[in-house]
């Protein structure tokens, strides 16, 4: 047990803890500061504000880090950087985890161990609100829920 790999909290759904397997927490209660790291350009997830005249990251995943970390009983220390850089870092122990709004993906899961989901989130295809009236809603939800009316012209 304990073959600690790292760990991404992911955004499908709702999650309560992020979780390493093992005792993995104590070393940073040892150590007394937690590294999380993220990609402050995800609002309202992370995302830079000005705060005091400070530049500051702020939003719900560091709310969660921030909880996460005095729940722990030790300080936060947030370390931002590009987005598909993050999980190189969590492997090259650079940060402890990820809380940067990730999903969960075949190839991400092969790599980190993610914790249970916190959040989810529902992707939508957008049309001008001209074409609404021409398109008609599909009563199952689990598939798209708007068609064309008419059929697409054959390709030749
Ligand atoms: N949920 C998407 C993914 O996992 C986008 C996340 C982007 N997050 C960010 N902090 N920029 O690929």
């Amino acid at each position: 047990m304990g073959h600690y790999r790292g760990i991404v909290a992911r955004d499908f759904a709702i999650s309560r803890t992020v979780c390493t397997g093992g005792n993995g927490f104590a070393q940073y209660t040892k150590r007394g500061y937690l590294i999380v790291g993220l990609s402050a350009d995800y609002a309202p997830l992370e995302f830079h504000t000005t705060i005091d005249g400070q530049d500051t990251i702020v939003g719900a995943d560091v709310a969660m880090a921030k909880n996460l970390a005095s729940s722990m009983g030790v300080k936060l220390q947030l370390k931002e950087m590009q987005f598909d850089a993050l999980i190189g870092a969590l492997k090259t122990h650079k940060v402890d985890m990820i809380i940067s709004g990730m999903s969960e993906t075949p190839d991400r899961e092969k790599q980190v161990t993610f914790s249970k989901p916190y959040l989810e989130e529902r992707q939508v295809v957008l049309i001008r609100k001209s074409d609404a009236k021409n398109i008609t809603p599909l009563p199952i939800s689990a598939t798209p829920r708007w068609v064309p009316k008419s059929k697409p012209p054959k390709s030749s």
